[in-house]
């Protein structure tokens, strides 16, 4: 059944931009969410609330009167809201607060004795630009609601903590769910945020009928969270929080790829064309990452992990490359900046240390290209993915139903995806280097038929609990709100 569906977030599934000849372009917005709810486009009636991000966006945004109709690459029609915030508050609000500030925060990327050192521009970016940019999203919010009075509202993710309380004041009888995307640290890690700022943040979160995240791990940890920093009521077995009158549901639902998106994809002419070129320089057995260039990922340690292991087994040296498939990511950010350049250092020592004559061990390949991504994916042997923390990890997902050479997974403990796809992979410390090139070694030295096993198995459960699966978890998830109501 189709259904009327207001999905409020920050990205918006394609960014316009104007070519060298003037012409205005869409691209496809990068990140797991705009992939994963990309899905959810071709079945329901969906209108798409977002912020402009690019000029050519705010351009759009102010030819626009309310919402207007776009099309998917795939031809499904949905309505886009952009939302211009004034240019100095957006930028407080992504650049200050939601990036270097909760996303560190939430993926434990503090070391505390250091970092962060809040000062008055924490406040500012929090009043001056997480508060107006979340209220400008409600508002468009508002307004979209008045169009389709009946439709359920999706907030997604750490940028739209704000809004929801703000559309239930306006609308109490509005059902809304809430996903977040990333993991939800320990209530004693939240303690580095000053105290208006997360007990705002879990408030603002209660405020919806239903609150999702990919794994138990972190829904426990959100529970506890509330329990403690809010003295909220938390029936654990049940996942309710009661607050403030109300009643949250706390649920786990994995999210997930379309399946039938990357059948399609894998004959694509432009991954073809990307895919010859790999197969033309690659290395008896590939190594493959990608990833968008984020201290998260762990690409620095993946880098020293795969020079532990040239250092440890030169019989490899000639035979095994690695290849680092990175999107540019947040480069407006120091933090962001200085990794890329951390990353470039970490790839080229391992090339000077090892590389010779016809053989550079590591390929590193900065650029934002779905084409490409999905090529190596094909390709790769063993497919790295070490992240420090990550709310799921969709690449490994991805990856797994295009691949054609039975690849084997090196899988960070700290990654959502470990609790579906662990049994399958070797599992490793992302801070334990050592340990990582030791389980590379082994992925690189299983037997065939071993691979094919444990390949099998993650394709079968990757298949079988495609993004359908995962939207109709959400949909039943708001049925039971308006049932119970
Ligand atoms: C992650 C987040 C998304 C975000 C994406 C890309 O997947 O969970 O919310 O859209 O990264 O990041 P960006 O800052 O470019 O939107």
């Amino acid at each position: 059944m189709r259904r009327k569906l207001l999905v409020v977030v920050n990205r918006a599934p394609v960014t316009y931009e104007r070519d060298k000849d003037g012409q205005r372009g869409a691209r496809r917005g990068g990140g797991g969410v705009v992939t994963a709810l990309g899905g959810l486009l071709a079945h329901h009636d969906v209108t798409w609330v977002a912020s402009a991000m690019s000029d050519e966006d705010r351009v759009v945004a102010s030819e626009q009167n309310g919402s207007f109709v776009e099309e998917t690459a795939d031809g499904a029609a949905y309505r886009l809201r952009l939302v211009a915030h004034e240019p100095a508050a957006y930028d407080r609000f992504y650049n200050t607060l939601a990036n270097p500030t909760l996303w560190f925060l939430q993926h434990y990327l503090w070391g505390l004795g250091s970092a962060p050192d809040f000062g008055p521009d924490l406040h500012e970016a929090w009043s001056s630009g997480y508060v107006p940019v979340n209220e400008g999203l409600a508002r468009a919010a508002l307004e979209e609601l008045e169009r389709e009075p009946g439709a359920a509202v999706m907030f997604h993710d750490y940028h739209l903590y704000l809004a929801p309380g703000l559309v239930r004041e306006a609308r109490p009888d509005v059902v809304t769910s809430h996903f977040v995307h990333i993991p939800w640290p320990e209530a004693d890690y939240w303690h580095a945020l000053p105290l208006e700022l997360r007990g705002a943040v879990h408030e603002g979160l209660l405020a919806n009928d239903v609150v999702g995240f990919h794994t138990e791990r972190w829904r426990r940890a959100f529970l506890l969270a509330a329990e403690r920093l809010l003295a909220a009521q938390v029936d654990h077995a049940a996942g309710t929080v009661e607050h403030r009158g109300r009643t949250t549901r706390v649920v786990a639902r994995p999210i997930s790829v379309d399946a039938a998106e990357f059948d399609r994809l894998r004959h694509d002419p432009a991954v073809l064309e990307r895919e010859a070129a790999l197969v033309a320089r690659r290395p008896e057995q590939l190594v493959l990452r990608v990833d968008r260039t984020d201290p998260s990922k762990n690409i620095v340690r993946g880098f020293h992990a795969f020079g532990l292991l040239l250092e440890r087994h030169p019989e490899l040296h000639g035979r095994v490359g690695m290849a680092a498939l990175l999107a540019p990511s947040r480069q407006d950010i120091a933090e962001y900046a200085d990794y890329v350049a951390a990353v470039e250092t970490a790839a080229r020592e391992v090339n000077e240390r090892f590389g010779r004559d016809g053989w550079q061990p590591v390929e590193l390949d900065l650029a934002d290209d779905f084409f490409r991504s999905v090529a190596g994916y094909k390709q790769f042997d063993v497919l790295f993915v070490n992240p420090v923390f990550d709310g799921l990890n969709l690449v490994t997902k991805e990856a797994f139903l295009v691949n054609e050479r039975d690849g084997a997974l090196v899988l960070s403990e700290n990654a959502g995806v470990h609790a579906e796809l662990g049994e399958w992979a070797l599992t490793v410390n992302p801070l334990d280097v050592s340990g990582q090139a030791d389980a590379l070694y082994e992925a690189l030295t299983l037997e065939p038929a071993e691979r094919r096993r444990r390949a099998d198995a993650i394709r079968a459960h990757v298949r079988e609990h495609d993004i359908t699966a995962w939207v109709d978890a959400q949909l039943a998830d708001l049925d039971a709100v308006r049932s119970s109501s």
